[in-house]
């Protein structure tokens, strides 16, 4: 049970470099260990979720070696080379995960069990299961829809078109990788534009595939090539001091090397509409994920209503964009985002209760949540195990009246092992129980 005491006020400096891309190091595992020999990684996340996607590869007969910090070489054994682990492949906290491999592994000719922690295993997993039954996949969840899946080996399975019911990437992706092991074309449209990770890092293997916006189709029965992949800094993690150093006065940062690739930059294109100072430095590419170096300095925020376009493009930074509108003059306005109530927690209501804990008037709504700026008064948060609720709620130790104390604290590790450390080192006052 890690806690969080920040001491209030403070603002953020210096030059900080946030860990490697949550949803691009699963991928990057998850395709290496089908290529066809060994390929190398650069800027992994050594965070608990990425970890569970590594162990469960390692169960299957991938042999990873760790060549330095966020370092390996993975020997790909091929799309076909994988084998039944011996145990069940618990994926802890990590929905990517289970949603991906429930597609990769439906195309084996063994049977797998996919499991998770009690978070996870209250996460809507027929959503993936659905339209990968659809493509001939045997997968078993309990009655209501959730995990342990079993999914059931040696099914022939077949491309299908499918239209996604909501703008997900993990549907999305999920589905592509059971395309690979699919017997014709895979065509799936999506509502909105979602994270395309999934599709560049095809195309990074030399995987053939047709991607336009909204669309996607691939074929099966190609062949990974290895290659080498440097990870961005997850704009997900960066996120945090893009807030923390937008709301607290005489603050300027520099964020190296953070993904901007534009399925992800919807924190900075909302920010900037409330009046953020964000620049982008030196954009160049890391493989096929653009990136750059962020500057952020403290700037007044007002409330706005947030463009509806922007929900997919900021799915997981809307705890940290909440702690904006909070400190931001006026009212901000978020609706369409339902899926927040299926994340690690009900990100919805989770945050409305913790607002309304330092004083701030915060009415959830079904698929939103209207926010009046104001003060912050200090106050012990809950953050139900949920990873970035904890850390929204330590940025806004910055601009709080009093100390505020979060609790369940210990899964910031899933996504950001050292956040504390270099939140301290950047000006804000946390000292971590364990
Ligand atoms: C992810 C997609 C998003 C996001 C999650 C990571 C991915 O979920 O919330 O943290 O890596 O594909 P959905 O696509 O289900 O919205």
């Amino acid at each position: 049970m890690t806690t969080f005491i920040i001491q209030p006020g403070g603002c953020l400096h210096g030059s900080l470099p946030v860990p490697g891309d949550k949803s691009i190091s699963h991928r990057a595992i998850m395709l290496a260990a089908l290529a066809e020999g060994a390929s190398t990684i650069d800027g992994f996340l050594e965070g608990a979720d990425c970890l569970a996607t590594r162990h469960a590869f390692a169960a299957m007969g991938v042999t990873i070696e760790s060549t330095g910090q966020g370092q390996m070489r993975i020997h790909g054994v091929g799309l076909h080379g994988l084998r039944a682990s011996s145990v069940p492949l618990d994926m802890g906290n990590a929905g990517t995960a289970m949603r991906l491999l429930a597609g990769l592994l439906a195309g084996q000719p063994f049977s797998s069990t996919l499991i998770g922690d009690a978070s996870l295993s209250r996460r809507p997993m027929r959503r993936v299961t659905e339209p990968l039954a659809l493509m001939g996949a045997k997968i078993t969840t309990t009655e209501a829809g959730t995990a342990p899946l079993q999914i059931h080996g040696g099914q022939a399975l077949h491309g299908i078109d499918y239209a996604l019911p909501v703008a997900s990437a993990q549907i999305k992706s999920s589905l592509l990788l059971a395309g690979l092991y699919a017997q014709g074309t895979t065509s799936i449209t999506e509502p909105a534009p979602t994270r395309d990770h999934t599709e560049r890092m095809l195309q990074a293997f030399g995987y053939p595939l047709e991607h336009s916006t909204g669309q996607v189709r691939l074929s099966g029965g190609g062949r990974l090539n290895p290659t080498a992949i440097r990870i961005p800094a997850d704009i997900s993690s960066a996120a945090f001091f893009l807030v923390g150093a937008s709301i607290a006065e005489g603050s300027e940062i520099c964020l190296p090397a953070v993904g901007i690739n534009p399925t992800r930059i919807g924190v900075i294109n909302i920010l900037r509409q409330m009046g953020a100072d964000i620049q982008l430095d030196h954009p160049r590419w890391a493989g096929y994920e653009p990136i750059a170096d962020i500057r952020v300095r403290s700037a007044p925020l007002q409330g706005i209503v947030i463009p509806e376009d922007q929900v997919p493009l900021a799915i997981d930074e809307f705890p940290a964009l909440f702690i904006a509108a909070a400190c931001a003059q006026g009212e901000t306005r978020l609706t369409g985002a339902a899926e927040l109530r299926v994340k690690e927690s009900d990100r919805i209501q989770v945050m409305a209760d913790g607002l309304r804990r330092l004083g701030i008037v915060a009415e959830p709504t079904a698929d939103g949540m209207i926010i009046q700026g104001g003060g912050l008064q200090g106050g012990t948060i809950d953050s139900h195990g949920d990873h970035r609720i904890a850390m929204a709620f330590a940025m806004a130790g910055l601009r709080a009246a009093q100390p505020i104390t979060i609790n369940d604290c210990a899964n910031v590790a899933t996504s950001f092992p050292n956040f504390a450390r270099l939140a301290e080192q950047a000006g804000l006052a946390i000292e971590v129980q364990p």
